[in-house]
C-alpha cells in the first residue's frame, strides 16, 4: 500500500518505518529539514533500539523514503497517518495546533480518496475538527473529493517500539465506514496473522481509548507510589508489599514498582489533557486530578532525601546521577523526574555530576553549558569525588554495582535509589547509607 506518515518523532518513524519493512511503500514527511536531511543519510534522530538498522534498510531498498515537501507526501498515499506532537497547552489540555496544521496541508493537496489517520494521541472530538480543517481548505480551492477521517492510536512503548508495533496486543482502529476497516485491515494485515488483533470500534471512543489507557498504567504508578509514602511513614518495606499484591492476578506485577515518578511525553501530559477534558465538559475527575498530584509530589521525593540526608544543606555539594532518561532504553528527557531532581539541587547551590547510556546529548541539548552540571562518560567517573550518589533511571547497566568499591569513590557514603535496584542489607553492609523508595530505614522525605 502506498503510505503517507506526518511525522518523524518517535511514532511517526517507527511506524513509517515498520510499515515498509512488511512491504509497504512508505514516505515520512516532517518540516524539521535537517531531521530529514539526517535521515535520507541514516541518521536517526532518537535512539531506539533496533531502530537505525531497519530504517538504513528499507530506505536503500526503496521502501521508504523521507521528504519535507507536503505536496509530494499528500499526493503519495491512500493512507495518511498523522502522528505530529500533542504537547500541552498552557492549560494542560491537548495542543492540536500541529495536527490541524497537517490536516490543512493534506486539505490543500488532496487529490483523490484519502484516509487521514490520527496516531497522534488526541482529545474526544478530535476527529470532527481534522474533518472539518480539511473539508475547509477544500471547499476554499473549490475542490471535491471523498475521503474518510478515522482514529488509530498509538499505544507503543518507547524503548521497545519496534517489538510493540511489530507484535501489537490489539491495534485499535476508531471509525464507522466500511472501506476505512477494509483498508485498514490491509495496512495492518502483516501484524494480524497469529489471531485478529483489530478491534473496530467508534472514533470518539478510539480517542477516549488511548487516554484511558495511559490513565490507567499512570494511576497504577500514582497507588503503588502513595503506598511507598505510606509504607515510609509506617516503617514497613514496600517491596515486600509489591510482590504480596503483585501474585494477585487481578492485580499483577506489571506498573506497580514504586519510584520517583512517571515521566516522559506521554503520561504525565496525557493524565493532564484527559483531566482538562473532564473540565471542559463539567466533570470533575478527581482520581485523575490525584494521579497527577501524587506523581508530581513523588518527582519531589529525590531531593528531599538528599536534603535529609544533608541537613537542608546542599550548598557546595557535588551530587553524582545515575541515568537521566524518563525510563531506560530511550534517550528522552520529556517530564523525566531527573530534571526535577536537577534542577531543585542547582536552586539548592549543589553541582551535578551525570552519566547516562543514552541521554547525554538530549541533556546537554536542554540545559545547554553550566558550570555546575558535568555530563562525563561512565557511571564510575561520576561517582568519583562525588558527595551522594543517585539513582534516578534503572538502566540494566546500574543493576550490579561493586559496594565496597563505591564506598571508597564517594566522598560521603550516601546512596539515594529512586528505583529501588539494591538489597539495601548488601548495600549497607560495604557501610553505605542507603535510602531508597518506600523501604524500611528509607530517610522519609516527608513531602
Ligand atoms: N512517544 C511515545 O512513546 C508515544 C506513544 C504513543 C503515542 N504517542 C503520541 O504520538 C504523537 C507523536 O508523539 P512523538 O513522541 O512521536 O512526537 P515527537 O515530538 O517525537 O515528533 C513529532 C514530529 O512531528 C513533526 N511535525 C510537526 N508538525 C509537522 C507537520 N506539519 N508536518 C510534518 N511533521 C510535523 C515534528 O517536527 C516532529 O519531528 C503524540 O500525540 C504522542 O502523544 C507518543
Amino acid at each position: 500500500m502506498k503510505i503517507t506518515v506526518f511525522g518523524t518523532g518517535y511514532v511517526g518513524l517507527v511506524t513509517g518505518t515498520c510499515l515498509a519493512d512488511v512491504g509497504h511503500d512508505v514516505l515520512c514527511v516532517d518540516i524539521d529539514e535537517g531531521k530529514i536531511e539526517g535521515l535520507k543519510n541514516g541518521i536517526i534522530p532518537i535512539y531506539e533500539p533496533g531502530l537505525e538498522p531497519m530504517v538504513v534498510r528499507n530506505h536503500k531498498e526503496g521502501r521508504l523514503n523521507f521528504t519535507t515537501d507536503a505536496e509530494t507526501a499528500v499526493k503519495h498515499g491512500t493512507l495518511q497517518f498523522i502522528a505530529v506532537g500533542t504537547p500541552p497547552d498552557e492549560d494542560g489540555s491537548a495542543d492540536l495546533q500541529y495536527v490541524l496544521a497537517v490536516a490543512k496541508t493534506i486539505g490543500q493537496y488532496m487529490d483523490g480518496y484519502k484516509v487521514i489517520i490520527d496516531k497522534s494521541t488526541v482529545p474526544v472530538g478530535t476527529a470532527d475538527k481534522v474533518n472539518i480543517a480539511i473539508a475547509g481548505v477544500l471547499a476554499e480551492r473549490g475542490y471535491q473529493t471523498d475521503y474518510a477521517v478515522c482514529s488509530n492510536p498509538e499505544f507503543l512503548k518507547e524503548g521497545a517500539a519496534i517489538e510493540d508495533f511489530s507484535k501489537p496486543s490489539r491495534i485499535v482502529v476508531g471509525t464507522d465506514s466500511e472501506q476505512v476497516c477494509e483498508l485498514m485491515r490491509e495496512c495492518y494485515s502483516p501484524y494480524n496473522r497469529n489471531h485478529d488483533k483489530l478491534i473496530f470500534m467508534d472514533v470518539r471512543a478510539a480517542e477516549l481509548t488511548k487516554y484511558a489507557a495511559n490513565a490507567m498504567l499512570a494511576t497504577k504508578i500514582s497507588f503503588m507510589n502513595e503506598m511507598s509514602q505510606l509504607a515510609e511513614h509506617l516503617n514497613v518495606d514496600v517491596e515486600q508489599v509489591r510482590l504480596g499484591i503483585g501474585s494477585d492476578p487481578r492485580i499483577g506485577y506489571q506498573f506497580i514498582y514504586p519510584g520517583c515518578g512517571y515521566g516522559g511525553s506521554c503520561f504525565p501530559k496525557d493524565v493532564q489533557a484527559l483531566a482538562r477534558t473532564a473540565d471542559s465538559v463539567g466533570y470533575d475527575a478527581q482520581l485523575l486530578k490525584a494521579v497527577e498530584a501524587v506523581n508530581y509530589r513523588q518527582k519531589e521525593t529525590l531531593f528531599a532525601k538528599l536534603q535529609r540526608a544533608f541537613d537542608g544543606d546542599l550548598a557546595g555539594k557535588t551530587i553524582a546521577l545515575w541515568g537521566l532518561s524518563f525510563k531506560p532504553n530511550t534517550d528522552d528527557m520529556r517530564a523525566a523526574p531527573s530534571r526535577v531532581l536537577m534542577e531543585s539541587l542547582w536552586e539548592a547551590g549543589a553541582n551535578v555530576v551525570a552519566y547516562d547510556p543514552e541521554a547525554m546529548n538530549e541533556t546537554h541539548r536542554i540545559y545547554g553549558k553550566r558550570d555546575d552540571l558535568t555530563l562525563v562518560g561512565t557511571r564510575e567517573i561520576a561517582a568519583e569525588g562525588a558527595d551522594a550518589l543517585v539513582i534516578c533511571t534503572e538502566w540494566k547497566a546500574f543493576r550490579a554495582v561493586d559496594f565496597n568499591w563505591l564506598k571508597e569513590k564517594l566522598n560521603f557514603p550516601v546512596i539515594v535509589d529512586g528505583r529501588n535496584l539494591y538489597n539495601p542489607e548488601e548495600v549497607k553492609k560495604a557501610g553505605l547509607m542507603y535510602y531508597a523508595v518506600g523501604r524500611a530505614d528509607s530517610l522519609r522525605s516527608c513531602i
